[in-house]
């Protein structure tokens, strides 16, 4: 088990566009099982590989059965809406309030180059927007409504 260091939004990391992955070799499973055990030790819903300092097109998504490995993820379909309370784990602390769609489908490809398609709803599709949003340099409060008070964090 090997840990990575998460990155915080105000490292360069977080505000690049992500590069395509061409090799499935060992060096990408070593990442994803990396960025699996990062994942599980945050207690989080996904990660996406720049908050872990690497600039390529890579997440995981903790789906509650599984975790997700997402390589060249592409949102192909959504439908619906809901505006929510999102946080993310390079932005420690905080919670903004954010639209996204209901149901998110999109295609990736697996840790050997295989595409497969997932389709997530509620929080699943909310995480599914958020992380591939990371892997095009964006972060959750660059499209949020707006942080929650700390009135209402203490409620939460
Ligand atoms: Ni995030």
């Amino acid at each position: 088990m090997a840990l990575r260091r998460i990155f915080t939004d105000r490292e360069s990391a977080l505000h690049k566009v992500c590069k395509t992955v061409t090799n499935f070799d060992q060096k990408l499973h070593q990442l994803l099982d990396d960025m699996k055990d990062t994942l599980l030790d945050a207690n989080g819903v996904g990660l996406a590989a720049p908050q872990v300092g690497i600039l390529r097109r890579v997440v995981v998504v903790d789906t509650g059965d599984e975790i997700l490995e997402l390589v060249n993820p592409e949102l192909i379909e959504t439908s619906g809406e809901q505006v929510g309370v999102e946080g993310c784990l390079s932005v420690p602390g905080k919670y903004g309030i954010v639209k996204r769609p209901m149901v998110a489908k999109v295609k990736a490809q697996d840790r050997n180059g295989n595409w497969f398609e997932a389709e997530g709803e509620e929080l699943i599709a909310r995480c599914f927007c958020h992380e591939l949003d990371h892997l095009d340099g964006i972060v959750y409060t660059q499209v949020m409504d707006r942080f929650l008070t700390e009135e209402e964090m203490e409620e939460m």
